[in-house]
């Protein structure tokens, strides 16, 4: 009886917390939906950031210039920090990074389905800057004020090193833009390939969401897939503008009575076959993530050996 006395409490807390925009904290108590949620969630993103380094690292040794290779190594670096802030978050909530990269590798996890697709040409280092890190801050910026506490603090960090990501991509763009027809087709034909799939990063329409609603009662997500959808769609269309390109979307237009762009529909058809697995890049993906984690292994064995040995010295004293 006492038991479940004191699990109301802790549940009621847990709401008001929640209700009263607070933050969650590890050693809070939270409803087990909450925590498995959340490690779903963080794990996700963490895999995305690290899967999404193979892109735009697959261009690092043919960068045009030492000042982009420059910018780009430090771009994919910064990829790597950010998975490592949020595989910590996850750790956290009790889960476990090798039981995590496990899961990603036998396809028990996802990653965005944005890194499922090729880099063909340099200008897609550009594109993926512009618009797949455009929408990763449309996406990350409320998750600033997601209501667990270490998940909103890693996104603090994370948002500030994006908005170089971007800035970067769109910078390159401008160059290419100046350039001659050729660099300007190469852009053109790069955007008509990452527009849909980066409308797509927000996920299926909230009908078919089966996670937000849950997610934004519990102020994990602040806004629904569509209202973020929607938010990039608008802030991008005037950078394509002043860009010089064109998105391949038929029906964009605005609308000046809901004051934002009608667009078209993606196809959710590829998309649940991209995070089925089935996309133009995914198993070169895994492949090249599972190589890296066995050619890790000795780093990681060596590392826990160390550990252990200084903490039985530490024991002897
Ligand atoms: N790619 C892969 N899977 C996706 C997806 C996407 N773009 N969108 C949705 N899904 C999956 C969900 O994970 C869920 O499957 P699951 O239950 O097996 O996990 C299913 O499709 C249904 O989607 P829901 O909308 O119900 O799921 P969520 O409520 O979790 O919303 C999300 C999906 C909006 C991606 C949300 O998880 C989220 O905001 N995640 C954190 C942000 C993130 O992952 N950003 C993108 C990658 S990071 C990045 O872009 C790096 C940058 O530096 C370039």
């Amino acid at each position: 009886m006492t038991s479940s006395i004191a699990e109301n409490e802790l549940h009621s807390h847990f709401e008001e917390t929640i209700s009263a925009d607070l933050r969650v904290e590890p050693r809070d108590w939270m409803p087990e939906g909450y925590r498995k949620t959340l490690i779903r969630q963080i794990a996700q993103h963490a895999h995305s950031e690290i899967i999404g380094m193979q892109p735009e690292g697959a261009w690092l040794t043919r960068a045009p210039s030492l000042r982009r290779k420059a910018i780009l190594t430090a771009k994919v670096q910064d990829e790597a920090g950010h998975g490592l802030y949020l595989y910590s978050a996850a750790e956290t909530l009790g889960a476990d990074r090798g039981d995590l990269t496990d899961k990603l590798l036998d396809g028990r996890q996802k990653y965005s389905s944005i890194f499922n697709y090729p880099t063909l040409t340099f200008a897609d280092v550009g594109v993926i800057g512009w618009l797949v890190d455009g929408a990763a801050i449309c996406n990350q910026v409320p998750l600033c004020r997601s209501s667990f506490g270490p998940y909103a603090r890693a996104m603090i960090r994370v948002c500030k090193e994006e908005s170089f990501h971007q800035r970067q991509g769109y910078e390159l763009l401008m160059t290419m833009m100046g350039g001659t027809d050729a660099q300007r087709e190469m852009v053109q034909e790069s955007v008509n390939r990452w527009w849909w799939p980066a409308l797509m990063m927000f996920g299926p329409p909230d009908d078919r969401s089966p996670n937000s609603a849950q997610s934004m009662k519990w102020r994990i997500k602040r806004h629904t897939n569509d209202e973020l959808r929607q938010r990039f769609v608008d802030m991008s269309v005037p950078q394509a503008d002043a860009l010089g390109v064109t998105f391949p979307d038929p029906d964009l237009r605005w609308n000046a009575e809901r004051g934002s762009y009608d667009f078209g529909e993606p196809d959710w058809t590829e998309f649940m076959q991209v995070i089925a697995g089935n996309g133009a890049s995914s198993v070169e993906r895994i492949a090249n993530r599972r190589a890296a984690h066995e050619n890790g292994a000795w780093v990681r064995e060596a590392a826990t050996a160390f550990a252990r040995r200084a903490s039985t010295k530490e024991n002897a004293r």
